[in-house]
């Protein structure tokens, strides 16, 4: 597939490219364990054809699985790209996650098994949860928010911040999360694109073990009125570190909380009603808040990880991501809660204390499933594997992979040196926008091969196209393109229809359009092949190039700016800056720093380019678009370990030489 086609802009990162190619000859297949196989939640080819014969009985039959106060009218609802599931419906997806599994007897069985950083430790059960979650409920009632308000939470990886996120989903008060890791700049947008009524934070959280400050930010986004829909700040106590509370605005959450009662009568919500917003990045510098509705992202997200994850009663379920990304959201918080299992929730960094952090947890608390992301199982193998050989992981039977593509490597590595040759890995393909796994292998039924996310989930219907949305002849790249809704799906984008249709249901009008490049092999197997956009995967999380290069034009000294992903082996991708000073201004290595320094406030220090290149001007074609291939290649050919460069004149004459060239593309 010829880079940037049909778009005109990016390309997939290099380095995935390449190792597509180099996967064409990737011969190993791992078949399920027979044994695992045989105990399998889907054990039965039959759930792929039901579910292509009968997309709708399919889905109903999983939503039966949840409680409703009222059942629905009808199934589906498609009127491309609208969809509405369970139409006529009413539940509560606390009710769902907390109170039937009490009322069923399950009230001890541990909700999750919580580790702070620094060691401390907290164990709740299902009837904890409901009481501590009902309580939350009726604090934030206090305060004097209604169903249909906006929350936004802002906080580290501690219980509070699942109760927050459980009490809102009680009352119907959308939730909107911040990962942590934001700038208050960031923090601010979000808010106000979201009119939140409420900020819920910490004083701060832990951290490569120091603490970090998060109320502050909190204060920084909300100063000058910045935030007018702001009405209270609820504030847990994690760290102890001095903050200022403002009067009438700020609260101590155990102040307040502890002392409200428990029973909270949960909201009826309608099927379609909004659930959660959670911000993305997008091909243009303003984020988009993603929209997910009650029932069918419920429905979706408890199937899913009941089958890819083949969830019994006694798993111990360790989903290691944070709850502020998606992946929290789905696998940590309501896709195990819904289905009563019992997790692991850990606040910090792998390698804090020691590298062998992880599977001290996991020989703790006998983890038997462990999901995570490439980025971090290849820090594990930078840091050697004799660190988790110190423990006794014979607790795991399946192992996860989320975020980006994980190389055949990295995947034998977790295979062998973490799941000691015997647990099936589901390398799962999925995106904020799509809410639950849409491509993944099912353990006990599909034979994985190292580094292709396998098959579409079942009622999944996936597909590769060329540019004018013909399905190519397997073997063959192009973009991927689901053809059928499912549940779980985004409503849309919010307070911005014109967008959702423009960016995912513009290029193949009724087909979703999720950004990623993919190739089908002559097994049907799916290879995805990075983004095909102006978005960039660094450790498994989206950055966009436009809201960095925003970030840096912002600075006072810079003219323009242009943000590549360049291939990292640790990162997946990394941002790399080319930057055109304004005149008087002096390029040296320490305003290289200066400005990642200026981008982490911007954005967040996620965000900040690994090398900064000054230059004095950009490659570009002669419409004026830069030409971002060209500065992958100069990015990527040079030795990026250094974080500041400073472009000599061969580089000059490169970008030279190369936007001649460009101009003569156009
Ligand atoms: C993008 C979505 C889904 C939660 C984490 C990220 C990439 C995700 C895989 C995978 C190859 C993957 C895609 C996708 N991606 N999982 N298993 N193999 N690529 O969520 O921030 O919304 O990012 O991550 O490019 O579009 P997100």
């Amino acid at each position: 597939m010829a880079e940037g086609q049909a778009t005109g802009r990016g390309a997939m990162a290099p380095g995935t490219e390449y190792t597509i190619e180099a996967l064409a000859s990737e011969e190993r297949t791992f078949p399920p364990p027979p044994g695992f196989a045989a105990q399998a939640v889907a054990n039965d080819r039959g759930i792929y054809a039901r579910a292509e014969a009968d997309l709708e009985g399919f889905w109903a039959e999983e939503a039966a699985r949840l409680d409703w106060f009222t059942p629905w009218d009808r199934v589906l609802d498609w009127n491309p790209p609208d969809a509405r599931w369970f139409d006529g419906g009413e539940l509560n997806v606390s009710y769902n996650c907390l109170d039937r599994h009490v009322a069923a007897g399950r009230g001890d069985k541990v909700a999750f098994y919580w580790e702070g950083e620094p060691g401390d430790q907290r164990v709740t059960t299902y009837a904890q949860l409901l009481d501590d979650v009902g309580r939350c409920a009726n604090a934030l009632k206090a305060l004097g928010v209604r169903r249909g308000d906006r929350v936004a939470i802002y906080m580290p990886m501690i219980p509070e911040m699942a109760v927050a996120m459980l009490a809102c989903a009680r009352i119907g008060a959308p939730h909107t999360v911040v990962f942590g890791g934001f700038s208050a700049e960031a923090l601010r947008d979000r808010i106000n694109d979201a009119e939140a009524k409420l900020v819920v934070t910490a004083d701060g959280g832990y951290r490569r073990g120091k603490p970090s400050g998060l109320k502050a930010p909190v204060d920084a986004a909300l100063a000058d009125g910045a935030c007018p829909s702001v009405e209270k700040v609820l504030v847990v106590r994690r760290t102890g570190q001095d903050v200022t509370m403002a009067d009438g605005r700020d609260v101590w959450w155990h102040d307040l909380v502890p002392g409200q009662d428990a029973a909270c009568e949960p909201e009826r919500m309608a099927s379609e009603d909004l659930l959660y917003l959670l911000y993305t990045s997008g091909t243009t510098a303003k984020p988009k808040g993603i929209v997910h509705t009650t029932a069918g992202y419920l429905v979706g997200v408890s199937a899913t990880h009941r089958y890819v994850f083949d969830i019994k009663d006694d798993d111990v379920y360790w989903c290691a991501a944070d709850l502020g990304w998606v992946t929290g959201h789905s696998y940590i918080l309501y896709g195990p809660l819904a289905n009563g299992s019992t997790g692991v929730m850990y606040e910090g960094t792998p390698d804090h204390p020691a590298p062998n952090r992880w599977w001290d947890i996991v020989e703790r608390y006998k983890v038997s499933v462990l999901y995570t992301a490439p980025t971090a199982i290849r820090a594990h193998m930078k840091w050697g594997p004799q660190h988790a050989a110190k423990h006794d992981l014979s607790s795991l039977r399946l192992l996860g992979s989320v975020g980006e593509p994980i190389n055949p490597e990295a995947w034998i590595w977790y295979h062998r040196h973490i799941g000691g040759e015997r647990c099936p890995i589901v390398d799962t393909w999925w995106q904020t926008e799509t809410g639950a796994i849409m491509i993944s292998p099912l353990p006990g039924l599909t034979t994985t091969k190292p580094g292709s996310a396998t098959v579409p989930f079942p009622g999944v219907d996936a597909d590769v196209v060329d540019a004018d949305g013909h399905s190519v002849p397997k073997g063959q790249g192009g973009y991927l393109v689901l053809r059928k809704p499912w549940p779980s799906m985004l409503r849309g984008i919010y307070g911005d229809p014109e967008r959702f249709r423009e960016t995912y249901w513009s290029r193949y009008p009724g087909l979703y359009f999720p950004g990623d490049g993919a190739k089908r092999d002559e097994d049907g197997y799916f290879w995805l092949m990075g983004r095909v956009d102006d978005v960039m995967n660094v450790s498994g999380h989206r950055l966009s190039t436009t809201e960095i290069e925003s970030a840096l034009v912002s600075h006072d000294a810079v003219a323009e700016a242009a943000v590549v992903g360049v291939a990292d082996p640790l990162t997946g991708e990394a941002p790399a800056a080319f930057v055109i000073l304004k005149l008087g201004a002096e390029p040296s290595p320490g305003f290289g720093e200066h400005l990642r320094q200026h981008v982490a406030a911007k954005i967040g220090p996620i965000a900040k380019p690994k090398t900064v290149m000054f230059t004095p001007d950009l490659p570009k074609t002669r419409s004026g678009k830069i030409m971002r291939r060209l500065l992958r290649d100069i990015a990527a050919g040079r030795a990026l370990g250094d974080t500041t460069t400073l472009a000599d004149a061969t580089v000059v004459e490169q970008i030279r030489d190369a936007s001649a060239a460009g101009k003569d593309e156009e």
